[in-house]
């Protein structure tokens, strides 16, 4: 099952992910087109890894954020939307080199990742390439709030991966840490790609509140959607390896309530497999996550995220681009890959 099978979203029309991608065509074409001339250097491994991860694809999601936030506020100064879409996108795919080598995935954007073909230590400079470079790009616009939002929230993200590393192998971490962890690793880079849309808009503080709460909402739903799609999704569809967090013996969301809604057994089980971190147990667990209504659980939460969203974007005067935004956070909850 995927989640926009789940019984909650079947009376709602699927998201149309490609009408939306087509408001902002010519603008991600252009920022496609700065981040390969960006990503060119000398170091040859630098060019081929970078090349292999950008050109696998990817959804491109927080530039289209940025860029969206950007027309709905009819942003039309200079070209700075596209470098910092570009920005954001870069410091994604930085988070992503680091992350396949610290959760051991083999599998991303449906193929091989970085590290299973060039190994952990390629992986983890070129990722460094990649920050370095999104912050060599980023003074490029001489705005300091541009770089005082772009370097709070790269220091957040990597506090949300340790503080991550810290729960791993810990079964008793609760609802209240899983999400400290998950707005700091994901959340904050969505509410990054949207409050700069504001910042170069050169938004009223609270319109620049506003769409940096409905990032924050949208990057919650979107990642608590990504864990229950490590249990429920298709290898093929989601593009990465299921079973990835278990694994890793990652307390998510789906295993967390599995523990606290489950019987004695089942909850045993799951508190076993996330001490001990490997695959072997994953029919099992699915099997519970499933009977205890722990996915259900976590798309709920997910659906109550994305609204708190499209509440977060009531002051935003209306436009296609306004309701491309709500759309973007149905979808979040609504996606199978
Ligand atoms: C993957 O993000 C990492 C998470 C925060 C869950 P995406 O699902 O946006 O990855 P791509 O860029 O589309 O591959
Ligand atoms: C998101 O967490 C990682 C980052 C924010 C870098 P996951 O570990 O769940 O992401 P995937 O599933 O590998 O894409
Ligand atoms: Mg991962
Ligand atoms: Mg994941």
């Amino acid at each position: 099952m995927t989640a926009s099978q789940n019984s909650n979203n079947k009376a709602q029309t699927p998201i149309d992910f490609a009408s939306i991608q087509r408001l902002t065509e010519s603008e991600a074409q252009a920022v496609d087109q700065l981040i390969l001339k960006e990503l060119t250097s000398d170091v040859v491994l630098i060019n081929q890894i970078g090349h292999y991860i950008i050109n696998s694809g990817g959804k491109r999601l927080r530039p289209m954020l940025l860029l969206l936030t950007a027309k709905a506020l009819k942003y039309q100064q200079s070209n700075h939307h596209l470098l910092l879409a570009a920005v954001i996108e870069f410091i994604h795919t930085a988070t992503l080199l680091h992350d396949d080598v610290v959760d051991e995935s083999d599998l991303r954007r449906g193929k091989d990742s970085a590290n299973a073909v060039w190994g952990n230590a390629a992986s983890i400079l070129v990722g460094d390439y990649l920050y370095s470079s999104a912050f060599e790009m980023m003074v490029r616009t001489r705005n300091m709030r541009v770089m005082e939002i772009l370097s709070k929230t790269t220091t957040a993200i990597a506090e949300g991966e340790v503080l991550q590393l810290l729960n791993c192998n810990n079964p008793a971490t609760t609802e209240a840490k899983y999400l400290e962890v998950i707005s700091r690793k994901t959340a904050i880079l969505f509410s990054a790609a949207t409050r700069l849309g504001a910042v170069l808009a050169d938004a009223s503080p609270e319109i620049e509140k506003n769409l940096a709460d409905y990032g924050q909402h949208l990057g919650i739903a979107f990642q608590l959607i990504d864990d229950a799609l490590d249990y429920t999704s298709s290898k093929n569809e989601l593009g990465k390896n299921l079973g990835d967090d278990l694994a890793e013996g990652k307390p998510t969301l789906p295993l967390i309530y599995a523990i606290e809604n489950g019987t004695e057994a089942q909850a045993n089980i799951i508190i076993d497999a996330i001490k001990t971190g490997n695959r072997d147990s994953f029919n099992e667990v699915y099997d519970i996550v499933k009977a205890t209504n722990a996915i259900s659980y976590t798309e709920q939460r997910a659906e109550d995220e994305a609204q708190k969203a499209i509440d977060a974007l009531s002051n935003i005067p209306d436009s296609e681009y306004k309701q491309a935004l709500e759309l973007l956070a149905r979808f979040s909850v609504q996606r199978s890959y």
